[in-house]
């Protein structure tokens, strides 16, 4: 075989210890907790066959075609109604369309992280930008969190330190909604202060936001781009959670310069999102299909979700230490465990029990944090959610009798 000399970028690659994990899961029996996936049984499959037919009979030429770089109009026109319906205004212009958030993750990278430049980021964060962001060599810093989000203070301190080096971050990248993993939300007051740090320092913040319709407790609380005056807010939004991740469609907002290069990236990726799916998803909100699934979505997973934490009080050990989160909407909720335990030394029991998480330290960008497990609820049905949480729970004790017995 030809000597390969890979790239600086491919060199930075690695697994992700998420993907490793799911084949695992694939195990016959095996109850997963491990994706953040929505429950297929909700998928609208009639409205979606109806709205490719007619994609394909009514905009055909479009449908089989290219669409423009920055995305298919028509879709861009469905995505600005739907988002003055939910109280968020964008115009089409002030948009691109894009194969999913997930490209748009890439995409920013591309044009905005230069090996060794600073990012903030909440600690822990979603472990697909970790992976984008660290293959162009982004050095992360960072910040804490508790239950209302990151920590303004810890975030301003690590800005101003950064800054008197003469290392201005590039951009803060924050979930505010339902955040992946802890399934905590920022509240109001902090993305006010979010965004006042953000204006003092002059950064860019970069709002990922693909659980915020999946809201079903509480109120909803305004996007940091909504409440943004100095267009200083790149927002990623995506059809997976919401509708289905199949499609591979998302939509960033942003100001006209980060849009404008965007788009140049993109062409060098894939040219365009899909005109076919574009059409298909813009039939699908025209007629209020995409808003009716968020409406099913949200009931199921409440249930899901008030199923998750009933089974966890009921069946868990009473240990210290032992905790977890109390997710209002999205798909997760994070589970701490007493600080002598390690998630990912427990991976292979969980397996032979038939149970299946994502290890804590895969959402920490320097690997610490070895104590947790993001749990998923809305893909396992109600009945695999409690047996699951059973063979979670006979899990965690046997690691607190050996831990006993360590300690003893
Ligand atoms: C916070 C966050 N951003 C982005 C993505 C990527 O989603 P997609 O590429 O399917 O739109 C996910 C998926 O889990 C996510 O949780």
């Amino acid at each position: 075989m030809a000597e390969i000399n890979f790239s600086t970028m491919a060199l930075r690659l690695r697994r992700t210890e998420i993907r490793e994990l799911l084949k695992l899961t694939r195990k016959p029996g095996t109850i997963s907790f491990g994706g953040g996936l929505p429950d297929p049984a909700i998928f609208p499959y009639d409205a979606v066959e109806a709205a490719s037919t007619r994609a394909i009979r009514e905009l055909g030429r479009l449908a089989l075609q290219y669409s423009p770089t920055e995305g298919e109009p028509f879709l861009k026109e469905q995505v600005s109604a739907f988002l003055g319906r939910q109280g968020e205004k964008a115009q089409p212009d002030e948009m691109i369309i894009v194969s999913s958030s997930q490209q748009a993750l890439d995409l920013l990278s591309k044009i905005l992280i230069d090996p060794g430049d600073p990012v903030i980021l909440e600690r822990p964060s979603y472990v697909g930008t970790l992976q984008a962001f660290r293959a162009f060599g982004a050095d992360f810093h960072s910040i804490e969190m508790d239950e209302n989000g990151i920590r303004p203070d810890k975030l301003e301190s690590a800005v101003a330190s950064l800054v008197s080096k003469g290392r201005k971050p590039k951009f803060v990248y924050l979930i505010p909604d339902f955040q992946n993993p802890s399934g905590v939300n920022l509240t109001l007051q902090r993305r006010h202060e979010a965004l006042a740090i953000a204006s003092k320092y002059d950064l860019l913040i970069v709002e990922d936001s693909p659980y915020r319709e999946l809201r079903f407790e509480g109120e909803l609380i305004p996007s940091i781009r909504s409440l943004d005056t100095e267009g200083r807010v790149v927002q990623l939004k995506t059809l997976s959670k919401i509708f289905c991740p199949g499609f591979r469609l998302g939509w960033v907002t942003a100001p006209p310069e980060v849009l404008e290069k965007m788009v140049m990236a993109k062409q060098g990726t894939d040219l365009c999102t899909s005109a076919f799916v574009s059409i298909l998803a813009a039939f699908l909100f025209k007629d209020g299909h995409i808003e009716r699934q968020i409406e099913i979505s949200k009931r199921l997973y409440a249930k899901k979700s008030a199923t998750m934490i009933a089974a966890l009080t009921e069946y868990m050990p009473k240990v210290e230490g032992l905790s977890w989160t109390r997710p209002e909407g999205g798909m997760f909720l994070w589970l701490r465990l007493p600080e002598y335990m390690n998630s990912l030394e427990m991976i292979s029991d969980a397996i032979e029990l038939g149970v299946a998480y994502v290890i804590g330290s895969c959402f920490y960008a320097d690997g610490s944090g070895g104590n947790e497990m993001r749990l998923n609820h809305s893909y396992p049905s109600e009945e695999q959610i409690v047996e699951g949480v059973k063979r979670l729970s006979r899990l965690v004790e046997r690691r607190v009798a050996s831990g006993a017995l360590a300690v003893g």
